[in-house]
């Protein structure tokens, strides 16, 4: 036991000392994320996280939720984890299917986004309920759902197949050149913060509370509505459609991003990093109800 103690101590500290080079969601759409979620969860709920997560955490669902980047990045015994944080669709399908779209490259099932998420949150929730098995890794499906439904929600992790979710799709952002899924995992948020936060986060994951309880009250319980313990499939269909609908558009390799752009899209991801907080709070209190919630 001390044995296992030490080595997360020297792995967290090792990640945490790391500035990654950022993928998914970018470390601060994963922390706003589950920053919103954790305002949300039930006492029952935090108690499970607080049980599961890492010592070093203190408790701060936030501190892991880009675990899932950085182990893949800089472990390669978790490599295979590199196709759970995204589904590619036919191009120019504007839609998503489970059964067409849910594989890795080697055509290998359920290995995708949405499968993961359905992979770690029935793993939480038998797990839970049988906290001796020792048949999951909780601490891992924990930290693993926390990303994925953040990665869900980002309109490019539902892109196209033939430019791998504008990966390979160049563009400048204002005047530094990248692609255009960094620009949407990344830039958008860095550039909000830089012009509206001051370069504060917690500004900004306060400007997003205020409206979930504000602006969009109405519509927050539409988000909710998940009759299943977790419903990744609609949230890619959403994803896919923003893409389409904002994330490709105008963005054509080689066209410059700027104002324009920034503006009209940063609405879009406001909006997903809120539901993508909301929904994860949603299953992690589904799942760690005193209430087992029924089959699926
Ligand atoms: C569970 O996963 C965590 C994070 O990777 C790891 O530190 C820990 O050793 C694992 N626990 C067991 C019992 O293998
Ligand atoms: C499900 O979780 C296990 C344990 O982490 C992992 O080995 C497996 O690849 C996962 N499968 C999917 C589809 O997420
Ligand atoms: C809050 O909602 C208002 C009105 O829709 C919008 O202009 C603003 O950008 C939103 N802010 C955040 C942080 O979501």
């Amino acid at each position: 036991m001390g044995g296992f103690e030490l080595r997360w101590v020297v792995r967290v500290t090792v990640v945490l000392m790391m500035v990654p080079k950022i993928l998914g969601w970018g470390k601060e759409g994963h922390y706003v994320i589950c920053k919103i979620a954790e305002e949300y969860l039930t006492e029952d709920a935090l108690a499970a996280v607080r049980e599961l997560l890492p010592d070093q955490t203190e408790g701060d669902l936030a501190a892991v939720c880009s675990w899932a980047d950085e182990v893949k990045h800089h472990y390669p015994y978790y490599r295979w984890s590199s196709p759970l944080h995204y589904v590619d669709t036919p191009d120019f399908l504007c839609n998503y299917k489970y059964c067409r779209d849910c594989h890795d490259g080697h055509r290998h099932k359920d290995r995708c986004v949405t499968g993961a998420i359905y992979n770690y949150s029935m793993q939480l929730s038998q797990g839970y309920y049988d906290l001796n098995s020792e048949k999951y890794n909780l601490t891992e499906a924990l930290m693993f759902l926390s990303h994925f439904v953040g990665d869900v929600h980002q309109p490019l992790h539902v892109g196209f197949t033939g430019d791998v979710g504008g990966n390979t799709i160049i563009v400048r952002w204002y005047r530094r050149k990248t692609n255009l899924h960094h620009v949407w995992d990344t830039m958008i948020i860095e550039s909000a913060l830089k012009t509206y936060y001051k370069s504060d986060l917690t500004l900004m994951i306060q400007a997003l509370l205020r409206n979930i309880t504000d602006e969009w009250s109405d519509d927050v319980p539409s988000w909710e509505n998940c009759k299943k313990m977790i419903c990744p499939d609609p949230y890619a269909s959403e994803s896919v459609r923003l893409a389409c609908k904002f994330a490709y558009r105008n963005a054509t390799p080689g066209s410059t991003l700027g104002d324009d752009y920034f503006l009209s899209r940063l609405p879009v991801v406001e909006k997903r990093l809120a539901q993508s907080g909301i929904r994860l709070a949603e299953v992690l209190n589904r799942i760690f109800s005193k209430q087992p919630f029924a089959a699926q």
